[in-house]
């Protein structure tokens, strides 16, 4: 049996699902594929396209293997699956991805789900697929070492065909939102490395839980970024040191532009839209310094393009790819537009994907 996951793009919503905030992704046409056959032994003997090695895992001692190794998101997502209750089988496993890795597109993500998913049902258990959201979450916490929040294994878990997912990750309501006819979701992947684990996306973490910390004393009520306005944080300005109170000011502002965001995807003012993704990444750029050079032209790029309606800087930051909507009779003139301009900048090739929102993780056919 196969089993798929997607990749994701966020349209917009960046760094705020750990401050229990608001998330706008979509799942992409491209995926990490899992084929599974069972074996009786109670070990998963793991290999993938991508790396040479074999890797033995066995389910009822499943320990750690070596750090940042590909096979940790195996053996994280098995162990936490045991350790909530599920009783799990062996198999042989064979992992293969189309998802541009270390890119920012969640091909982590893919990776977890698709194989939770492929375990989940191997051994005769009902997909419960927030649970395994949640599940693969604790797994990349636990055996990747990044903090991230919700956001990238739920879209992969949750995906819908034509549709962006609106999710709260404080209560995990979802609203799909259709994607609007005549607009084409184009990645553009500036080929400079993303290194989600590395200390960056932690301290980041860190810098809005000192946040809330500080706020806390004089707000009593709030537990998260999600709880706090801007008034309240600019009014309190004082108790936080500079970068704390700018990477405060970014999840704070951020939250209310996703919020716009879907109000106006839903009223079909899809320059509200273009404005709210122009203001995010310029948000992401000053107050949460997670952008890059690279990414800085990639989005200038597009905003010089034809067709463009918004653009920014998507997934956890550092390097990988910009978020592009873009009226589809322009996106060969948009990606002609980006390459030249991006190109003649950096002197890098840029790849460029025109995305089709997709279903999160399923079965997949032969
Ligand atoms: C990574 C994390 C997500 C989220 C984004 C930034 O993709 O895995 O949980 O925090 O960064 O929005």
């Amino acid at each position: 049996m196969r089993y798929r996951a997607p990749g994701r793009v966020n349209l917009i919503g960046e760094h705020t699902d750990y401050n229990d905030g608001f998330v706008m992704p979509v799942a992409i046409d491209r995926d990490t594929t899992v084929a599974m056959t069972p074996r009786d032994d109670g070990l998963l003997v793991v290999r993938s396209a991508a790396y040479p090695d074999v890797v033995t895992i066995d389910l009822d001692r499943p320990g750690h293997g070596p750090k940042g190794a590909w096979s940790e998101y195996v053996r994280g997502v098995a162990a936490v699956l045991e350790r909530q209750g599920w009783r799990l089988k062996g198999a042989d496993m064979t992992i293969t991805t189309d998802v541009p890795m270390s890119a920012g597109l969640s091909s982590s993500a893919a990776l977890e789900v698709a194989v939770g998913y492929g375990l989940l049902d191997q051994a005769g258990h009902a997909i419960d697929r927030t649970r395994l959201a949640l599940a693969c979450q604790a797994a990349e916490h636990e055996f990747a070492g990044t903090r991230c929040g919700v956001m990238d294994q739920f879209i992969a878990c949750h995906g819908r065909a034509g549709h962006a997912l609106m999710l709260d990750t404080r209560t995990l309501d979802m609203a799909w939102l259709p994607v609007p006819p005549g607009i084409a979701v184009i990645v553009c992947n500036t080929m400079t490395k993303h290194v989600l684990a590395t200390d960056g996306y932690n301290e980041r973490r860190a810098d809005c839980e000192a946040g809330v910390r500080a706020l806390a004393i004089r707000l009593p009520g709030i537990r998260a970024l999600r709880d706090v306005t801007l008034d309240d944080l600019e009014a309190n300005r004082d108790v936080l040191p500079d970068r704390v109170f700018r990477r405060c000011r970014h999840v704070v502002t951020e939250n209310a532009r996703v919020k716009a965001a879907a109000e106006a995807l839903q009223a079909g003012d899809l320059d509200a839209v273009g404005e709210l993704m122009r203001a995010s990444h310029a948000s992401t750029r000053d107050d949460f310094e997670i952008s890059t050079p690279e990414v800085d032209v990639m989005v200038d790029s597009a905003l010089h393009a034809d067709g463009t309606i918004g653009a920014r800087m998507t997934g956890g930051g550092f390097g990988g790819c910009t978020v592009n909507l873009v009226r589809t009779d322009q996106a060969v003139p948009f990606a002609a537009g980006v390459r030249a301009r991006y190109e003649a900048a950096t002197g890098r090739v840029p790849e460029i994907y025109t995305c089709v929102a997709s279903d999160g993780a399923g079965r997949s056919d032969p």
